[in-house]
């Protein structure tokens, strides 16, 4: 009975470590991911999600896993700033007044510093992810082009701060998740709660909400 519930524990203690070096393998493999991951379960109960954004080059985009979603953090140039707002008015909700947005977040840039975005790369439309197109006036997108997003699944457009345009299926802007700054370059995506701090840590890092 006893060598039996040693066994028992030895299988779970293998199928657990094989399961620990399998994110750890599909991690190595996904280059733009560079945050710390909470367990597999904390994450799948919704935890934060802790993220180093140090290197993320100016103009560049990395995507992270949240709730089980795409989170886009965007580093924008001066210059992709310096657009937002020259093609308001051909955008849907320029300033955000549907509540796609924490209140913190709810300004010209649609974010905590101007340089970096953190957003849901879920489509409010049908749910597609759409495709980083950065760029000015490419071939395909036309002369209008300021940079943002495009989903490849019927056609919406949004802005770099992810603003939707008018005229496309997608009804609002993207969802930007709640998110605050734990050092100039530590980010925390999926909890706004300072008071949860301690000594720059998040005191249930890694816990399940
Ligand atoms: S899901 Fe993006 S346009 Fe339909």
């Amino acid at each position: 009975m006893t060598d039996n519930v040693d066994h028992g524990k030895r299988r779970m203690l293998i199928a657990a470590t094989a399961a620990v070096g399998g994110v750890a393998a599909a991690g190595a493999g996904a280059p733009f991911v560079l945050s710390l991951q909470p367990s597999e379960r904390a994450k799948a109960a919704g935890a934060p999600v802790e993220v180093d954004i140090g290197d993320i080059e100016p103009g560049s985009m990395i995507s992270i896993e949240w709730q089980g979603k795409p989170v886009w953090i965007v580093r924008r140039t001066k210059e992709m700033l310096d657009l937002l707002p020259t093609h308001e008015e051909s955008l849907a909700d320029p300033s955000s007044t549907v509540p796609q947005q924490p209140e913190y977040c709810n300004n010209a840039t649609r974010s905590i510093k101007p340089e970096i975005l953190v957003v849901l790369g879920v489509c409010t439309h049908l749910g597609c992810s759409p495709t980083f197109r950065p760029e000015v006036a490419p071939a395909d997108l036309g002369a209008t082009w300021d940079g943002g997003w495009f989903c490849p699944c019927h056609g919406s457009r949004f802005d770099l701060a992810a603003r939707v345009y008018k005229g496309v299926p997608a009804p609002t802007n993207l969802i930007i998740p709640p998110h605050m700054y734990l050092s100039e370059t530590r980010l925390l995506v999926g909890d706004d709660d300072k008071s949860k701090l301690k000594g720059g840590q998040p005191a249930d890092k890694g816990a399940a909400a």
